[in-house]
């Protein structure tokens, strides 16, 4: 099949494009700059496109002669939400997947495969629920055919998520868990962490699978796990002993809430919001159709992260 992977040099999206290049399709993969693509080696086999999921006149054409388009996109440095720099998941989720529905329909691309999350829902108060839940709506009413891949929280060897606990933990003797409280009571985060190589085995899979179009699949690691049992397994994998100290986030807001002004804000209160949700998944359909059991978080961080 000849696939374009909008986003596919991100961190999801490369790991979805090799293992659609290892799957034997021909990959394309568009963003804002082609030429990254040749600098990336997993993306060895692919040919990089412009396209820009915010102008849809860029996307014209892009899409003519290929059979499918999977898309893996979000705003630069993002969850950080920068609304004056039009750096939102509204503009790039909702309305950058609807431009590539819109031209996936001209084109008459024959699936649709589309990135969405845990959680996500139309109507939701948070933004980034509330962006994938339109853009999934937006999928399933357009008559493409469609799947939609809904992971947890993923990790791997380029994540921006715990790789920053690896890194902390490297050379400090405490490590910082962001934590949420209603009053004096703690409340556990709990995600279901999942391989990044996990998404593109079952992104591959999808393509593969007739039964798996046209319906949501969530994917997420085997076990519920609280983020303080995540950090503790990755201490273990990495080989170290580390005190875990829960940091409110109401005071990680306060704290951050300047970095906003930043062009680039490694944090911001939104950010924090973000990072502490809960992200639980149900594997039915991946079990069933996708026919895949993903890797626990021991075994998936031992592929990449050495102790010392
Ligand atoms: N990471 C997770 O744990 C996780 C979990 C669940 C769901 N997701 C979802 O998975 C998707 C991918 O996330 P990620 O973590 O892989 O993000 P990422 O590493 O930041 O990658 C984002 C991709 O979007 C591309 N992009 C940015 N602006 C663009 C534009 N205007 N037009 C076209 N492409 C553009 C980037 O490419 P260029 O910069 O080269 O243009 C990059 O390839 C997102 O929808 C995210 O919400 C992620």
């Amino acid at each position: 099949m000849r696939i374009v992977v909008a986003g596919g040099t991100g961190f999801l999206g490369r790991h979805i494009s090799r293992a659609l290049l290892d799957d034997g399709h021909r990959v394309a993969v568009m963003g804002r700059d082609p030429r990254k693509v040749a600098r990336i080696g997993a993306l060895a086999g692919a040919e990089g496109i412009y396209g820009d999921v915010t102008d849809p006149y860029s996307l014209k054409g892009t899409l003519d002669g290929y059979d499918a388009v999977a898309v893996a996109v979000q705003f630069p440095n993002y969850p950080m939400e920068q609304p004056r720099k039009g750096l939102t998941f509204d503009r790039y989720d909702r309305a950058g997947t609807s431009y590539l529905v819109d031209e996936a329909q001209r084109a008459n691309v024959g699936r649709f495969f589309y990135v969405s999350g845990a959680n996500v829902h139309p109507n939701s108060d948070k933004s980034w629920y509330r962006a994938k839940g339109r853009a999934e709506d937006i999928i399933k009413e357009s008559g493409l055919d469609h799947s939609i891949l809904r992971p947890s929280w993923a990790y791997g060897p380029e994540d921006k998520a715990l790789n920053k606990f690896v890194k902390i933990a490297r050379f400090s003797p405490a490590v910082p868990i962001p934590t949420r409280y209603d009053g004096l009571r703690r409340i556990d985060q709990r995600i279901q962490p999942v391989s990044v190589a996990d998404i593109g085995r079952a992104a591959a899979a999808i393509f593969s699978k007739d039964d798996a179009w046209n319906r949501v699949i969530e994917i997420g690691g085997p076990e519920p796990m609280t983020m303080v049992e995540v950090v503790r397994t990755m201490l273990e994998v990495i080989g170290k002993r580390r005190v875990l100290l829960p940091v409110p986030t109401a005071a990680m807001k306060i704290a951050t809430a300047p970095l906003g002004a930043l062009p680039k804000p490694p944090l911001t209160p939104g950010g924090v919001e973000f990072a502490v949700q809960d992200g639980l998944v149900d594997l039915t359909a991946l079990r069933a159709v996708v026919g895949m059991e993903p890797v626990p978080l021991r075994d998936g961080l031992s592929t990449y992260l050495g102790r010392g």
